[in-house]
C-alpha cells in the first residue's frame, strides 16, 4: 500500500505570519512517497530517504505497531523549509486512513496532522502541513482555519543555498529586533493583501516576491549566499526572487512561468544546485492512495 503527499513553499508572508499577519503558501510538484508492506512482528523502518531521529516516534503514532516494513521516498531536499516532514505527516495519515477505512478530508489531515508535526518542529504554525493536506495554495493566518485560494499553476525555479536555516533561532532573531523593525513586518503583510487579488498576474506577483525579498532581509533573515541566488535568478530571467521559509540558508524561490531555463542553466554553470517545479502542484487525484 502506498500514498504520497506534496512539499510546500512560502510564497509571500514568512516572518510576518508570526505576528498574526496572512501568508500565502503552495504545494510544490515533489512529493514524499511511504509504502507499507506486510512484515511479521514489530511494525519497523526499511528504507528511508528521511533519517532524523524523531522517525520512530512519528511512526509509532501514525501507524499500528506491528505487521508492517515502512519504506520512504522523497522528491524534495530534507532540512531546506519545502515541507518534507510534512509532506510524510500526510502520507502517513492518509495510509494510516486507508487502514481504517476513513475517507482522509482537509479536515481530519489538518487536525491529525498537527501532533506528527509538533515531533519534528516543537511548535509549529501549522502551514507546511496544511498546505500539504491542501495540495493547492492557501492562505493562512495563525489559529485560523486555513483558506484554499485559486491560484494558475507556474513553474518555479528553485535555488538551493547548500545549508539549512534553523527556523527557531530566526524567529528568535526577528523577536528580539522588534518593536524597530514592526513597520517592515507590516509592510510584508500589506504586500500579502494586495497580491491576493492578483494571483494571476503573474508579473505583478514576481514584483511582489521581489518586494518581499528586500523585507525580509531588512528584518535580517538573509544571507549573503541568499541574496546572491535572488540576483542570479532576477538577471537570468525569473519574474522574481525572494528567499522562502525561515531563511538563514534554506532555499531561493525564482518565479518563471516561462519555464525558467536560463534560470537553471545560470545556476547550474555556477555549481548551485537548481531545481523546476509547479506550485501549486494541483493534481487532484495524486493524493489517492494506491493498493
Ligand atoms: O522554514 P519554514 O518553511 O519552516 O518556514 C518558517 C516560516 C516562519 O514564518 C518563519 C515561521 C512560522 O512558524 O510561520
Amino acid at each position: 500500500m502506498r500514498a504520497s503527499a506534496p512539499g510546500k513553499l512560502i510564497v509571500l508572508g514568512e516572518h510576518s505570519v508570526v505576528y498574526g499577519h496572512r501568508a500565502l503558501a503552495a504545494a510544490v510538484s515533489l512529493r514524499t512517497t511511504v509504502t507499507l508492506r506486510p512484515h511479521e512482528g514489530l511494525t519497523v523502518l526499511g528504507e528511508s530517504a528521511i533519517r532524523d531521529d524523531r522517525l520512530d516516534a512519528a511512526l509509532a503514532l501514525a501507524l499500528p505497531s506491528r505487521g508492517y516494513r515502512v519504506d520512504i521516498a522523497t522528491d524534495l531536499p530534507i532540512g531546506r523549509g519545502m515541507g518534507s516532514s510534512a509532506s510524510l505527516s500526510i502520507a502517513l495519515l492518509r495510509l494510516r486512513a486507508a487502514l481504517e477505512g476513513i475517507e482522509p478530508d482537509f479536515t481530519w489531515l489538518h487536525a491529525e496532522g498537527f501532533a506528527l508535526e509538533q515531533i519534528f518542529h516543537g511548535q509549529p504554525s501549522g502551514i507546511d502541513h496544511a498546505v500539504s493536506a491542501s495540495e493547492g495554495a492557501l492562505v493562512y493566518r495563525r489559529g485560523k482555519k486555513p483558506r484554499s485560494v485559486s491560484m494558475p499553476p507556474s513553474t518555479v525555479v528553485v535555488l538551493d543555498s547548500g545549508t539549512a536555516g534553523n527556523t527557531a533561532e530566526l524567529v528568535a532573531g526577528v523577536a528580539a529586533r522588534r518593536p524597530a523593525i514592526d513597520p517592515v513586518l507590516d509592510r510584508l503583510g500589506e504586500l500579502v493583501e494586495r497580491s491576493l487579488p492578483h494571483l494571476d498576474d503573474a508579473r505583478a506577483l514576481g514584483e511582489a516576491m521581489d518586494e518581499a525579498h528586500a523585507h525580509l532581509a531588512a528584518i535580517g533573515v538573509s544571507t549573503p549566499k541568499l541574496d546572491e541566488l535572488v540576483g542570479l535568478a532576477r538577471r537570468n530571467g525569473a519574474l522574481g526572487a525572494k528567499l522562502s521559509g525561515a531563511g538563514g540558508g534554506g532555499v531561493v524561490l525564482a518565479l518563471c512561468p516561462g519555464g525558467g531555463q536560463d534560470t537553471l542553466r545560470a545556476a547550474r554553470a555556477r555549481g548551485i544546485h537548481a531545481f523546476r517545479c509547479t506550485i501549486p502542484c494541483g493534481g487532484q487525484d495524486a493524493h489517492a492512495t494506491e493498493p
